[in-house]
């Protein structure tokens, strides 16, 4: 099977965030760019793919796909608390994904939460702006996706290459046990 994991530059934040960075970050603060994103998910990962949005997004990101997607959160122990914040912090990400292996198991306990912290770093640079930590991108790919080892997966915005990284080190962890097919 093969699978992608796209985490572009959030709609609304994508020039703030990486225009110093990318000529043509601020095409991401349009939909019309993540349509086609998404677009694109769907046509070449029909096996399945996962993408990162912020909160924010998530209603204008939801009606430019499919309806068959679903949303899955990444919270956060420790998120930014901002000052000044007068409702409750953005704590947690939205993961929108849609196919994947269907499991196998009767009776299995992959969920659609993970609470994971988030890289910190002494700047937002340390490990890459936006850069996700390892135990997000192998719940994506164990919990979400249900991906072997050897399927492929493409990482669509690769940033630090830390997504790569933690595809890495899935491949090469040790399973205690296997469930037959
Ligand atoms: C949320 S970050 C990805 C971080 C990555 N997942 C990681 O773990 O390091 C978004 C990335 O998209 C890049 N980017 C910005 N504008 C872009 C554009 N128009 N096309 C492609 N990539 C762009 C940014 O430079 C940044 O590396």
């Amino acid at each position: 099977m093969k699978f992608a994991y796209a985490d572009p530059p959030y709609l609304g934040l994508a020039k703030k965030t990486y225009g110093d960075v990318h000529p043509q970050a601020a095409e991401y603060d349009d939909p019309e760019t993540h349509r086609v994103l998404i677009e694109r998910l769907c046509n070449e990962y029909p096996d399945g793919w996962a993408m990162s949005c912020h909160t924010p997004s998530l209603r204008t990101i939801l009606t430019l796909g499919p309806a068959d997607v679903r949303v899955a959160a990444w919270c956060k122990p420790w998120a930014p608390f901002r000052p000044g914040v007068k409702t409750a912090h953005f704590a947690w990400e939205p993961i929108i994904y849609r196919g994947g292996r269907p499991f196998s198991e009767r009776l299995h306990a992959h969920r659609d939460y993970t609470v994971t912290p988030m890289r910190l770093g002494k700047s937002r640079d340390s490990f890459g702006r936006g850069s996700k930590p390892v135990g997000l991108i192998q719940w994506i790919l164990r919990d979400l996706l249900n991906a072997n080892r050897d399927d492929e997966v493409d990482d669509l915005f690769p940033g630090s290459g830390g997504v790569a990284e933690a595809i890495r080190l899935w491949r090469e962890q040790e399973t205690l046990f296997e469930v037959p097919a």
